[in-house]
């Protein structure tokens, strides 16, 4: 069941598909009874998503909609929205959710859903973001935390954090440097949101 809401804290809804290290990043960020948001529920569209058994031993509520269940994109997607009804959700966080959403989706909950992304948008849109900036003899990326828009990575940016590329790096070398600077930057752009959408303390 959702918990009782008291008004110093927005109500997240984390959406993941595997390992959910950015997940575990909120998780903790949320143990701090100063942190202005808790997480009401965690959403996979993976069955076998790592990152659910963290919630579920943080006593957190899971929830999995698997997309492979469904025939067609806009039905997984009434499924997970009639599933999001059952809560007070204020923001939905996108942490390593590896399924494309189109407008059916965000349209409803624009303005309410934000994503991270392992590069400095708009460079480097999409996928194998890593290889793609060590092909191009980058020597500096990061990550992005943004709203969605129905343009894949397009929308308004709330917060990046940068990281050098060295000379010897590889995908995977470069993947966890950036996934440091990403468990820094989910937090603090839940915080800066959260901030906005409470009213101020009196
Ligand atoms: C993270 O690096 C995240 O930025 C990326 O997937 C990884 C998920 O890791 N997301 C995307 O590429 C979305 N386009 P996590 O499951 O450990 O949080």
């Amino acid at each position: 069941m959702p918990t009782e809401t008291t008004p110093d804290k927005i109500n997240l809804a984390i959406f993941i598909s595997g390992r959910g290290s950015n997940m575990s990043a909120l998780i903790e960020a949320c143990k701090d009874s100063s942190f202005p948001a808790r997480i009401e529920l965690v959403l996979s569209n993976r069955p076998d998503a790592k990152g659910l058994e963290a919630a579920q031993k943080a006593g957190i509520q899971t929830e999995i909609i698997d997309h492979k269940a469904y025939d067609n994109r806009e039905h997984f997607e009434n499924a997970v929205l009639t599933a999001l009804k059952t809560y007070d959700i204020d923001l939905i966080c996108l942490a390593g959710f590896m399924r494309l959403l189109s407008s059916h989706f965000i349209t409803p909950w624009a303005g309410r859903m934000i994503n991270i992304h392992p590069s400095l948008l708009p460079d480097y849109k999409g996928l194998n973001t890593h290889e793609r900036a060590l092909a191009d003899g980058k020597t500096e990326t990061g990550c992005t935390v943004h709203y969605v828009v129905p343009d894949m990575d397009s929308g308004e940016i709330i917060m990046q954090r940068r990281c050098p590329i060295a000379k010897d790096d590889t995908p995977d070398t470069l993947a966890g440097r950036v996934l440091e600077q990403e468990h820094i930057a989910y937090p603090d752009a839940v915080r800066m949101i959260a901030q906005k959408l409470l009213p101020p303390a009196s």
